[in-house]
């Protein structure tokens, strides 16, 4: 409320819609069948890996699997035809407990090689989170709620503005740590956490 540019438009605007949905509202609102059912009845729980070799094959083009937490399914999204993964747990918003996407990237990346991309969802809030990712393994980092915020702070320019603080950051870190490029992000750059307290 401190901020009448957004609570206003938040207040006096349009309700919060499903806008990729919506449009069925009308069609279900007379039946027993409530939106979230119909969203729910939209996945597909049979699909497997070799709809991910169809999909390959389909495509024929760049395919990254996002979702993947482990070595052995990033292993078999690559022999299934995709070019990379997504190593993400979408955002903790499903299981709270899922390792941290940056925790799996060194074993991902061990497992598939140089060749295929690894991009690391999720958790990202700093441009120093990218430098981390980046220095374990990864091809590049994604965001879901960092965009977002900047969406509801600020429309379409707190978008641009949230890319430019992280890219700001990203960049000092480089040159923080002595980085002059890219390509030259590796492991020694960074520390591994100690996994126990030191006691005495
Ligand atoms: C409101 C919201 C809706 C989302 N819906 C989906 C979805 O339908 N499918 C999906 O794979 N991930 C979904 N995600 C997860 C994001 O795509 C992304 O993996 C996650 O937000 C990354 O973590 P971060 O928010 O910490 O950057 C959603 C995230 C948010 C915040």
């Amino acid at each position: 409320m401190t901020v009448p540019s957004w609570s206003l438009p938040a207040l006096t605007g349009s309700k919060f819609n499903l806008a990729n949905v919506s449009h069925k509202i009308d069609a279900l609102a007379s039946g027993p069948m409530s939106l979230f059912d119909y969203i729910g009845g939209q996945f597909d729980r049979s699909v497997g890996w070799r709809d991910v070799e169809w999909l390959a094959r389909e495509w024929n083009g760049p395919l990254a699997i996002k979702g993947v937490m482990t070595p052995e399914d990033a292993r078999r999204s690559i022999a299934s035809g995709a070019s990379g993964v997504i190593i993400s747990n979408h955002g903790g918003r499903q299981l709270d407990g899922a390792p941290a996407p940056i925790d799996q990237i060194e074993a991902v990346r061990t497992i598939i090689g140089d060749a295929a991309d690894v991009i690391c969802d999720g958790g990202i809030r700093r441009g120093s989170d990218v430098v981390k990712a980046l220095a374990q393994g990864a091809t590049a980092c994604s965001i879901g709620r960092p965009y977002l915020y900047g969406l509801a702070a600020g429309g379409a320019p707190g978008v641009d503005r949230l890319l430019t603080i992280l890219r700001a950051e990203f960049e000092r870190t480089l040159r923080l740590a002595g980085i002059n490029d890219i390509a030259a992000i590796s492991r020694r750059h960074i520390r591994n956490r100690l996994s126990s307290p030191i006691i005495g």
